[in-house]
């Protein structure tokens, strides 16, 4: 029987490591739909990839019903679905205002959680499984000073990854996390471009240097590879031994 192209949805795409998954993901073969809420970016990495892209804000009310339902209408199914569009709001807790963390909270655990649980409704419906990896961070599993709007919600994606991996456990769908450590993307790019603040981050990192998004995209493939079918519910990091070290 020929074998069917595998169609992955990726949030995020249009840069950093999401743009990398696109890319590797593709590369091994699979039809992938671009989400992101810079259209520019979005097509560009489409285009790259030869792929689909939509443009949707994952915080806004039915974003995954809409972008699933964009993806099915080109591709006709779904396989894969990863996470990666986040936002990184610092400041310190007793000064933060609540409406920060409310938007990180919004972007970074309900949009993974509105993506995902519109994917699995897809994935339920054709009855063959699939793959649902949240990008997570090492602050999902480490605080810092100044990051408690962005740690709790890294906190929380990776207990919903747990807890969606344990209610779709029977349907063949795994739910994993992959927490990057810093990254050499946009996101990092403040801190990694100032000489003090670079060296104060990497001084927490065994390897000492940052992670290129590949290294993480790397691991996105496996988690979402249909081989993997029995890992789930965990998190892999991706930091250069930084949670290691603790
Ligand atoms: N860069 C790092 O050091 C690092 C470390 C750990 C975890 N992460 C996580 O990895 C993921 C990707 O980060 P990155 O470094 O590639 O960031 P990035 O800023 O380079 O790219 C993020 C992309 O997501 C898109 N995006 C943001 N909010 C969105 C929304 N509401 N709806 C749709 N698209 C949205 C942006 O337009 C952008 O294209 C994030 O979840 C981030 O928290 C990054």
């Amino acid at each position: 029987m020929a074998r069917v192209t595998r169609v992955a949805l990726v949030t995020g795409a249009g840069a950093g490591i999401g743009a990398a998954v696109a890319r590797r993901l593709a590369a091994r073969g699979d039809d992938v739909v671009c989400v992101d809420r810079d259209p520019a970016a979005a097509q560009a990495v489409a285009a790259q990839v030869g792929g689909l892209a939509v443009t949707a804000d994952v915080a806004a009310a039915g974003a995954g019903d809409e972008v699933v339902e964009r993806a099915v209408e080109r591709y006709g199914r779904l396989d894969v679905v990863v996470t990666s569009a986040g936002i990184e709001r610092t400041g310190a807790a007793a000064t933060l205002p609540t409406d920060v963390v409310r938007e990180s909270l919004a972007v970074n655990v309900l949009g993974s959680y509105d993506v995902a649980t519109a994917a699995a409704r897809r994935f339920l419906t054709q009855g063959e499984g699939g793959r649902v990896v949240l990008v997570g961070s090492v602050n999902s599993l480490r605080a810092l000073p100044g990051q408690a709007a962005y740690a709790t919600s890294k906190g929380a994606v990776l207990m919903l990854a747990r807890a969606l991996a344990v209610d779709w456990a029977l349907d063949g769908i795994t739910v994993n996390v992959v927490a990057p450590g810093v990254t050499d993307t946009a996101m990092s790019a403040g801190s990694l471009g100032d000489p003090g603040r670079r060296d104060a981050l990497l001084a927490r990192v065994p390897m000492r240097r940052p992670a290129r998004s590949e290294e993480v995209a790397e691991a996105v493939a496996f988690l979402s590879a249909p081989e993997s079918g029995y890992v789930t519910g965990v998190v892999l990091p991706v930091d250069g031994g930084w949670s290691a070290a603790g």
